[in-house]
């Protein structure tokens, strides 16, 4: 491979979905030994590989990536959905797969006179979701335990993320509506793919190879 100066700059969520992500990158070519070592070190880096890697909270890696911090990064799709950074989308990695759903009660049924209470870590996706069937709703801002409203009668219904439904499922609440189906990307800045697309270009088609191979 050619001698580049730059180093390519990864941010990744935190936790299981950014390990699974990681050993996609490092199947690519982007290996990073260190990021193995049991430690709580956050920025790992392999100067052979120009590759340096940051572990970030999953919903910050969209900020890291728009104001360049990061060149790429790996994002759900619900984070892009939601704040809508200035970001290009590249690939979906067809992993972290889960959906935007309302959930409600069982025994919920809607009052179509009635401003519904919609519960949601999701503002933006709430407001567009409901603006779109005309529906008036008081939203009801939370950051997270957002089953918990419907019971306490905080909310009517919530608009979250299912993944298995098992915390609905023990929490009494079913989804009663899907909003949308959700996996995670990768994302780019702007000027970082442009000026880093000898690094950038082969990584994304091995990735796309790998979600392929996956299916
Ligand atoms: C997410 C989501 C649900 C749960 C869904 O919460 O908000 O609570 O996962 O997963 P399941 O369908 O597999 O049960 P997260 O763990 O991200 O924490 P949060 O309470 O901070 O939102």
């Amino acid at each position: 491979m050619k001698f580049l100066k730059t180093m390519l700059n990864v941010a990744l969520p935190k936790g299981r979905l950014g390990e699974r992500v990681y050993s996609m990158f490092e199947k690519a070519g982007f290996e990073c030994p260190a990021i193995k070592e049991n430690n709580r070190k956050l920025i790992f880096e392999n100067k052979e590989k120009n590759v340096r890697y940051f572990w970030v909270k999953p919903s910050d890696v969209a900020i890291y990536v728009e104001r360049g911090a990061a060149d790429i990064g790996v994002a759900g799709k619900d984070i892009l959905l939601e704040y809508s950074p200035d970001v290009y989308e590249l690939l979906d990695l067809d992993t972290g797969k889960c959906k935007m759903a309302v959930a409600a009660k069982k025994d919920f049924r809607d009052n179509p006179e009635k401003t519904l209470r919609v519960a949601t870590k999701f503002i933006n996706i709430t407001k567009n979701y409901y603006a779109s069937k005309g529906r008036d709703i008081d939203i009801i801002h939370l950051n997270g335990s957002i089953e918990i409203a419907p019971i306490l009668d905080l909310s009517d219904v919530i608009v979250d993320i299912v993944e298995t439904g098992t915390t609905l499922k023990e929490n009494n609440l079913e989804v009663i509506e899907s909003i949308v189906p959700i996996s995670a990307r990768v994302i780019a800045n702007k000027s970082g793919f442009k000026f880093k697309s000898e690094l950038i270009e082969p990584l994304i088609q091995s990735l796309a190879k790998q979600t392929e191979d996956n299916k």
